[in-house]
């Protein structure tokens, strides 16, 4: 009972989007502009850097919150960290009160990840950044992160939830992606463009 209590509190917190939250502030559907996603990289390509910070510290934040409290009070239950993560990141794909339509999922995942597994956020983050700037597209340095998570598990002799959520991270990352790689695939993905955008 506390554990599904736990998991729908988690897919709860998820269900809040920083950018959707925040654009029903300033009058606006994040999902009507750029690339259609309700996440951090859209709110910076299209309302700027003040609002993607704040969709960025929400989408972060609650991920850290859903795994808190499944450490907090999931009495030691080993799997529940990580079902907790996977419920926040669903609910933010999948978020109920946003009429089942969020974001990719990434930004909660770190969240939730900063508490689960700590060292695998410095893995996520250094495989994105070096990925960003060697390609240039977001999305991909994204999926790029979310799958190095997997042989970052084996290296480090990782328990067996570690691992299914490992797997489940990169497979699900990849999935809500999916517009991405198409776009990768046609030559019309959107560079990511440093100058531009913080000229906002
Ligand atoms: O996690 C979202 C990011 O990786 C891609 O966002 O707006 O380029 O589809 P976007």
């Amino acid at each position: 009972m506390l554990v599904l209590a736990l998991l729908a509190t988690a897919y709860a917190l998820g269900s809040l989007s920083g950018s959707l939250l925040l654009g029903r502030l300033r009058g606006i559907d994040i999902r009507r502009q750029g690339s259609g996603n309700a996440g951090g990289t859209n709110a910076l390509r299209t309302q700027g850097w003040k609002f993607a910070l704040g969709t960025v510290v929400v989408d972060v934040g609650k991920g850290v919150l859903a795994v808190w409290l499944a450490l907090r009070f999931g009495a030691g239950v080993s799997w529940l960290p990580y079902a907790a993560a996977a419920a926040a990141v669903l609910g933010h794909v999948w978020p109920v009160f946003h009429g089942f339509r969020g974001g990719k999922g990434a930004a909660t995942l770190l969240g939730a990840l900063l508490l689960a597994w700590p060292w695998a956020v410095a893995v996520m983050l250094g495989t994105w950044l070096v990925v960003l700037v060697i390609g240039g597209y977001v999305g991909l340095a994204t999926i790029l992160a979310a799958f190095a998570l997997l042989p970052f598990a084996l290296i480090e002799g990782a328990p067996a939830e570690r691992l299914v959520f490992a797997a489940f991270a990169a497979l699900f990352i990849l999935y809500t992606h999916r517009s991405n790689v198409a776009r990768l695939r046609a030559g019309t993905e959107s560079r990511f463009e440093r100058v531009r955008l913080f000229a906002r």
